[in-house]
């Protein structure tokens, strides 16, 4: 192994990732007089955040009568009973609370004609324990994500957390006694390697759904963090469920808003035919977004898809006229122009449902501490170790996460993580030495990379896994499919042992981090689709076609998957969190799900 400088820092806590979930979790640990390093491989306010659209759910009421206990409903009917309800019950009961600190550090709302949150209808939200549509989600106008992640960059530059931009953080720092004491990272601009100490380590690193081939999210969603924690010999836990979104645009994949939806657009297949209307008849185009993207899957298999090869649906909004769109869909007004090349004010815009978003990840805690099975205890605290936003499972998504609940999530468990590192630690307590192997894991990766001269391209790697995961882990399943999905992809990431990190000779830092970033998806890649191998029932966004109904019985549990170097994945089950936090609520026993 080559012999490197390390440059050393030493923090309080040190957060991975600047998006809403990092961003928060960093301003709420300065807040509380913490030093803190917020370590992103991109600038944060080009974060994936930046891309949400539609809003953030909390029961303001300020477009007819909500409560939090609705919003609860909705939340463990949406996870069909996999989300943990003592988690889902702090979440929803935080979320008014989290979107007035928003509005007070100025997030440019939209308004209602008296000056309040504009909010929106959105799937699976509704009044009164189903009886009703809500209107919940706080909108700034389809570009709410932009707005957050803007407003919470400047306050915490202004609460004085120190930024490390295109840092691309490597690995984790763990001790003998299985506690984190850090992290490392690479500088992408000049290659020097850092090693970042810290009482507390918070990934907030996203998820992974550049492990498929057609996804809303970013490049450079690659689930860094979770990819560390599989290599640090820790588990991350619901990985088959995969969130596709009902409306990405055919062929591009970019995300067009559930808001649309929410603002009165709707779903029609090659007969014109409002077809939600039969599968969900209660909420149609606004069900959850499990259920939408099934319909669609469906109508397209039936052959009532639209276009030349039947293959896609229509997304209808030109009867919402100039004003709506203007006002409430300014952003997806455009994204259809450039994408589809669409005047949504007259025409129809092409949808297939798409990637969006990873249930699944790091097993948490409500306060944000990771979580591992020892001893049979499968809420051991891994010391020093934190986890939040879509990195993290909490679980209060379950099997399917409800639109706009991300937002939340990401703003009140960075916030409660924060509040938690912060009754740990005390400012400026000094550091144990490091461990005499501190950074040797990440120094051998970046060695082993930047010396892959084998013959296979990374992106011909990284092609493979995308193709097997979108069409053997897709929006419905079959155990046929799944095991020559789990063949395949050994076969690939066996391969990757003969990787080629750059075909130009000289290895820039950047072709070094796209091969890390695909060694990071491959194992979440693994973990994906031998869970769903595993899972024999369907919940959520797993549909399997071998086993169509759901099975409280023997499967209202959560997996959690360890995958080793070699790509061999093992599983084991912990329980679902069927009680409240409170007294003030009881427990909503399973049911059949329907909208
Ligand atoms: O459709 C959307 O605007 C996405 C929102 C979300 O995933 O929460």
């Amino acid at each position: 192994m080559a012999t490197y400088e390390f440059v050393d820092h030493a923090y309080d806590v040190v957060v991975v990732g600047a998006g809403g979930s990092g961003l928060r979790a960093a301003l709420g640990a300065a807040q509380q007089g913490l030093k803190v390093a917020c370590v992103t491989k991109v600038f944060p306010t080009r974060s994936h955040t930046v891309a949400a659209q539609g809003g953030i759910s909390a029961s303001l009421g300020n477009m007819g009568e909500d409560r939090w206990q609705w919003h609860m409903y909705d939340t463990v009917k949406g996870s069909d009973w996999l989300g943990d309800q003592d988690a889902i019950e702090y979440l929803v009961r935080e979320a008014p609370k989290a979107v007035y600190e928003l509005e007070h550090w100025g997030v440019p709302f939209s308004r209602t004609e008296d000056g309040k949150i504009y909010q929106r209808p959105f799937g699976g939200m509704t009044t009164d324990y189903g009886k009703g549509i809500a209107q919940r989600t706080c909108a700034a106008a389809d570009r709410t994500g932009h707005a957050i992640l803007h407003t919470l960059y400047g306050a915490a530059l202004k609460h004085s957390a120190e930024f490390f931009i295109e840092y691309f953080a490597i690995d984790l720092i763990m001790d003998e006694e299985g506690a984190c004491r850090g992290v490392v990272a690479l500088k992408m601009d000049d290659g020097t390697i850092h090693r970042f100490r810290s009482h507390k380590t918070v990934l907030a690193t996203g998820g992974y759904g550049r492990a498929y081939f057609s996804a809303t999210s970013a490049h450079t969603c690659t689930g860094d963090g979770n990819a560390m924690v599989l290599r640090a010999g820790l588990p991350l836990q619901d990985m088959e469920f995969v969130q596709f979104h009902p409306t990405g645009i055919y062929g591009a994949g970019c995300l067009i808003t559930e808001g649309a939806r929410g603002e009165g657009g709707y779903l029609t297949n090659s007969e014109g035919e409002r077809f939600m209307e039969r599968y969900a008849p209660s909420a149609k185009d606004l069900a959850s977004r499990d259920v939408v993207s099934r319909s669609m899957t469906i109508e397209i298999r039936e052959g009532r898809g639209v276009g030349k090869d039947s293959d896609h649906i229509h997304l209808n909004l030109e009867h919402l006229g100039p004003e709506v769109i203007k006002q409430r869909l300014p952003g997806i007004a455009e994204t259809a122009r450039i994408f589809a090349g669409v005047d949504v004010n007259k025409e129809p815009i092409p949808v297939l449902p798409t990637v969006h978003y990873n249930m699944g990840g790091i097993p948490c805690n409500y306060h944000g501490e990771v979580v591992t099975m020892k001893d049979g205890d499968a809420d051991t605290v891994v010391p020093g170790l934190m986890a939040v936003g879509e990195a993290a499972c909490v679980s209060v998504h379950g099997a399917n996460r409800l639109g706009s609940n991300s937002l939340l999530d990401l703003v009140v468990f960075g916030r409660e993580a924060a509040r938690h590192a912060a009754t740990i630690v005390r400012p400026g307590t000094s550091h144990k030495p490091l461990p005499k192997d501190a950074g040797d894991l990440a120094v051998s990766r970046l060695d082993r990379f930047r010396n892959a001269k084998g013959e296979r391209p990374t992106a011909q790697v990284r092609l493979e896994m995308q193709k097997i995961m979108q069409s053997d882990a897709a929006v419905f399943r079959t155990g046929e499919s799944l095991r020559e999905g789990c063949e395949k992809l050994q076969r690939t990431v066996g391969s990757f042992a003969d990787v080629r990190t750059s075909d130009r000779g000289l290895v820039w830092n950047t072709d070094l981090v796209e091969t890390m970033e695909l060694d990071n998806l491959l194992g979440q890649a693994v973990a994906t689709i031998r869970s769903a191998e595993n899972r024999k029932e369907s919940r959520g966004a797993h549909a399997r076609e071998d086993f169509k109904e759901r099975d409280d019985a023997q499967w209202m549990k959560h997996t959690l998957c360890w995958v080793d170097d070699k790509g061999h994945a093992r599983i084991d089950y912990r329980p679902v969190h069927l009680t409240t936090l409170t007294a003030d609520v009881d427990a909503i026993p399973p049911k059949a799900r329907t909208y």
